[in-house]
């Protein structure tokens, strides 16, 4: 049996240029990888089953439409053989909630059946199959910090150094990323600044946040944090502006939106206020649950 972990993301900034002709965004997308994540596993079995576990496993779909399931047939037609896997996910990253979790598990099960089939394929092949599964699938393969251009797969990895302390607070229920990409839109058109990529100017990375970063700066990290999708994720679920101003009050010196949300996250300046941070916010009745937790850390790896 081949186990692997995979990282959770959050979106240090989340820069959304103007809708393409494809239907994706240009993005200037800091993808930071964090130690909340899932682990998938696999094992000889026939045609491809998959099974999940975990407080959310009944909101995960275990049919064609899950990106693990996607992964091990695509990897197996590339190189052109019938699978036989059996997949177990043990979640725990939330689901639908902005941290590319669907994602992590669609990485995860690229690696772990590269090694039960012991195909050995080059990590940049890994790569282009894990861009067509999805935009952020790359990213969970690589983990640390990237910044991703074009719709986010096209990756650059990032200096940083030390560790930046986070807490993630778990909304009920999840947002559809196209939706909020719709709504993104939407807003721009209702501003009258347009939402065309002739109207949008192409995103680019901050550089105070890339010095902050490699600084190993959380004080400067947070004051530079921007999501793009957060306008958006709050007009589609305004209470998520409660949640982002509880954290805050109970110590965050950083708060946005996670990706195209609802999960909210907050910079901590250390492991200790991360931890006292989790708790007022689960005290605060703004979210489901607050995990604390530390990034960066590596992308999809057997274990
Ligand atoms: O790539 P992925 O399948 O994860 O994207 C899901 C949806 O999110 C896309 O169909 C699109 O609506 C939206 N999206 C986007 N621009 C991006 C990435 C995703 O509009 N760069």
């Amino acid at each position: 049996m081949i186990k692997v972990r995979v990282p959770a993301k959050v979106n240090v900034q989340l820069g959304v240029g103007g809708l393409r002709a494809d239907g994706f965004h240009d993005l200037a997308n800091v993808f930071f990888a964090v130690a909340l994540g899932d682990e998938v596993t696999a094992e000889p079995g026939e045609g491809v089953t998959l099974t999940c576990s975990g407080p959310d496993a009944a909101s995960v779909p275990l049919d064609d439409s899950n990106l693990a399931a996607r992964a091990a047939r695509l990897l197996a037609a590339h190189h052109g053989f019938t699978p036989n896997v059996r997949l177990h996910i043990a979640k725990a990253i939330p689901v639908a909630g902005g941290m590319a979790g669907g994602s992590a598990d669609g990485a995860a099960a690229l690696v772990a059946c590269d090694a039960l089939w012991g195909l050995d394929t080059p990590f940049e092949t890994l790569l282009e199959l894990a861009a067509e599964l999805g935009s952020d699938v790359p990213f969970a393969l690589v983990g640390g910090v990237a910044l991703g251009r074009g719709r986010g797969e096209i990756l650059q990895p990032l200096p940083v150094s030390g560790a930046f302390h986070w807490v993630f607070a778990v909304a009920d229920g999840g947002l559809s990323t196209p939706a909020v990409f719709r709504e993104c839109d939407r807003l721009r058109e209702e501003a009258g600044t347009g939402s065309s990529e002739a109207d949008v100017p192409t995103p680019d990375a901050d550089p105070a946040l890339l010095a902050a970063l490699a600084d190993g700066d959380p004080v400067a990290l947070a004051a530079a944090l921007t999501n793009d999708l957060q306008a958006p994720a709050i007009s589609l679920r305004p209470a998520l502006a409660d949640t982002l101003r509880a954290g805050t009050e109970a110590g965050a010196i950083g708060a946005l939106v996670s990706g195209s949300g609802p999960t909210c996250a907050f910079l901590a300046k250390d492991a200790e206020a991360a931890a006292a941070i989790a708790k007022s916010l689960e005290a605060s009745g703004t979210c489901r649950a607050a995990h604390a937790t530390y990034g960066p850390v590596p992308g999809a790896r057997v274990h």
